[in-house]
């Protein structure tokens, strides 16, 4: 054989491990960007996450009093910057008049709470997203602008690029029907959620691909019932390594973390 057949055979030996190794392993979706190290849902978050290798950047979504859609958690204004209220009582301008950083740590002084559109113009197709549509009201349209703006982007072509998850079943069936194409996922807090899950699912698994589950009430028979049936399982919010270990040997396929770099030495 000749040498460079021989270098040829090894690469692509080299080639399958990599990919069977990567099939194996969890998916890493920077819970709020990399959280643990930088003030959530900022510039400085999502870089660091991107900068960490993530496969997904997590957000939550809402609505200013002026209808545009920002990055944020908390109902509140108050944990996460310098002022008080909720948040839906502020304009655009007055939420970007906001320090977003400093309660974390002084040097992160003057970081913003950003718009969605601000993100996707800082990742574009470079990263993907892992989105959810926060408490939405019924008729406020989030979910339509939501979409729109995915579509602007394009990040709704690549297949896994983008997806959308929430408790509201009312608001995933909205986004179904406004964006077949996208994958959507249901999202579970307590106990009681996750064990009435499989009629539930039955009833959505036209719409749905993916299950968010809270760490603390999930069992490993409960993410093979859930696997069995077609779903894929993402778990919230994993900061710690041995329970990452275990939920990867229990088949879930990815954990929403503060710390992206938290499987970094396997
Ligand atoms: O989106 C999954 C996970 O982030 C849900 O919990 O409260 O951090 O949005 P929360
Ligand atoms: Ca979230």
């Amino acid at each position: 054989m000749k040498k460079i057949d021989l270098l040829f055979i090894l690469l692509l030996i080299g080639c399958q491990e990599a990919a069977s190794l990567k099939e194996e392993s969890l998916l890493i979706i920077a819970h709020r960007g990399a959280s643990g190290y930088a003030p959530e849902s900022t510039l400085a978050s999502f870089r660091l996450a991107n900068k960490m290798n993530a496969d997904y950047l997590e957000f939550d979504v809402q609505m200013t009093k002026d209808g545009e859609l920002v990055v944020f958690h908390d109902a509140k204004v108050d944990r996460t910057t310098n002022a008080k209220g909720e948040l839906k009582q502020y304009t655009l301008k007055q939420l970007k008049e906001l320090d977003a950083g400093s309660w974390f740590n002084e040097k992160y002084q003057g970081e913003k709470v950003l718009t969605v559109r601000e993100v996707f113009e800082a990742f574009g197709n470079r990263t993907n997203y892992f989105i959810e549509i926060k408490n939405p009201p019924n008729d406020s349209k989030i979910e339509e602008k939501l979409i729109a703006l995915l579509k602007e982007y394009n990040l709704l072509k690549k297949k896994g690029q983008v997806i959308l998850h929430s408790a509201s079943k009312p608001s995933l069936l909205k986004m179904q029907s406004l964006a077949p194409e996208t994958e959507l996922g249901i999202l579970y807090w307590n106990r009681d959620e996750v064990e009435i899950a499989q009629a539930e699912l039955n009833e959505i698994k036209d719409c749905v691909s993916h299950v968010v589950v809270n760490q603390h009430v999930l069992t490993k028979a409960d993410i093979q019932k859930v696997k069995e049936a077609g779903f894929s399982v993402h778990v919230y919010t994993v900061n710690d390594v041995e329970m990452a270990e275990k939920l990867k040997t229990w088949g879930a396929d990815g954990i929403i973390t503060d710390f992206p770099d938290l499987l970094h030495f396997f």
